[in-house]
């Protein structure tokens, strides 16, 4: 018998809705499940996609409940509220979201007990952390969304300077997914030629003007929010990306958000490392070769999001 892949999305505002988008469009579940507060607005984007589906293909959308979520294999939390404005951070809307998260969280562990949580609310690195600590689930089957969106949004900055596939370039962006995140420039390369104090693809190497894309990567989600009030695409095919390396058990390796237990000495914060993923969640964390000034931004990280932790008191 061939096994539905089932998956639920928690939250119908523009990232749930751009989530089920990406996932219905690529057929990676065959069944979505929508649950909002809002039950008519969770039915109504199920009827809209619906309405797709002798386009697309055999995948169901539906509106349902926790109560429906007992045989889904993943469930793409993205509930909460958003930066209202680009001069809000990630990390100020953190009370506003832990309190909602109490309650999605213990839902979940009642009514989903074996799915696989991705969280992509945000503050997303700390989001995942209260979720590891309010949920029963083991550790690894929790995964924040963390900065494969920054380095997907990077990469597509340097393959347009380079004039080359972003597909072709290689280089993560680890850490918050958010103000201090790290670029790890000491092992970025184009097929095989790292990118710092080379020539490559016809392009002298200039320090200025990678740092310069870098900050453009980093800011991105500002300037978008000027101009459309939120972000949502990139995130709904970030999404799509990790569910689907989880349901087809791929060990993909890519950076999420993870628990870290002393990699460079960090611990005790969730936050993004290349990881492998697949059908147990995380398989393996990497621990790439880092230099001192990146090490150092990891651990600047770390402590921006051990700082906001501190303001939030978990009661199991
Ligand atoms: C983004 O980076 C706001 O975290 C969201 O698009």
């Amino acid at each position: 018998m061939i096994q539905k892949r089932s998956i639920a999305i928690i939250g119908t505002g523009n990232v749930g809705v751009a989530a089920a988008y990406a996932l219905f469009n690529q057929r990676i579940a065959s069944e979505i499940i929508l649950v909002d507060l809002n039950k008519e607005r969770a039915e109504g984007e199920a009827m809209d996609l619906m309405h797709g589906q002798l386009l697309v293909g055999n995948v169901n959308v539906r509106a349902g409940s926790y109560e429906d979520l007992k045989n889904t294999q993943v469930v793409v939390v993205t509930a909460g509220v958003g930066q209202s404005s680009p001069d809000e951070s990630r990390l100020e809307l953190l009370n506003r979201n832990a309190a909602v998260y109490e309650d999605i969280i213990s839902r979940l562990d009642q009514h989903a007990p074996n799915a696989i949580l991705i969280i992509a609310t945000n503050p997303v690195d700390i989001l995942t952390y209260v979720s590891q600590q309010l949920s029963k689930r083991a550790p690894h089957r929790i995964i924040g969304t963390g900065t494969l969106l920054d380095t997907a949004r990077f990469r597509a900055l340097l393959g347009r300077y380079y004039d080359v596939d972003p597909r072709s370039v290689h280089a993560y962006i680890l850490g918050e997914h958010g103000d201090s995140e790290v670029p790890i420039w000491s092992q970025a390369n184009i097929g095989g030629k790292p990118i710092q104090h080379n020539t490559i693809l016809g392009k002298p190497f200039n320090r200025k003007a990678l740092d310069k894309l870098f900050e453009e990567s980093k800011n991105a989600a500002y300037e978008i929010i000027k101009r459309k009030g939120f972000t949502n695409s990139a995130i709904g095919v970030v999404i799509a990306r990790i569910v689907e390396g989880i349901l087809e058990d791929e060990k993909s390796v890519i950076p999420v958000t993870v628990c870290w237990e002393g990699e460079y000495g960090i611990s005790d914060v969730c936050m993004s490392l290349p990881s492998s993923v697949g059908l147990a969640g995380i398989n393996h964390r990497m621990t790439p070769d880092l230099n001192d000034e990146e090490v150092d931004g990891l651990k600047n990280s770390a402590a921006v999001l051990q700082d906001s932790l501190e303001g939030i008191r978990i009661v199991k």
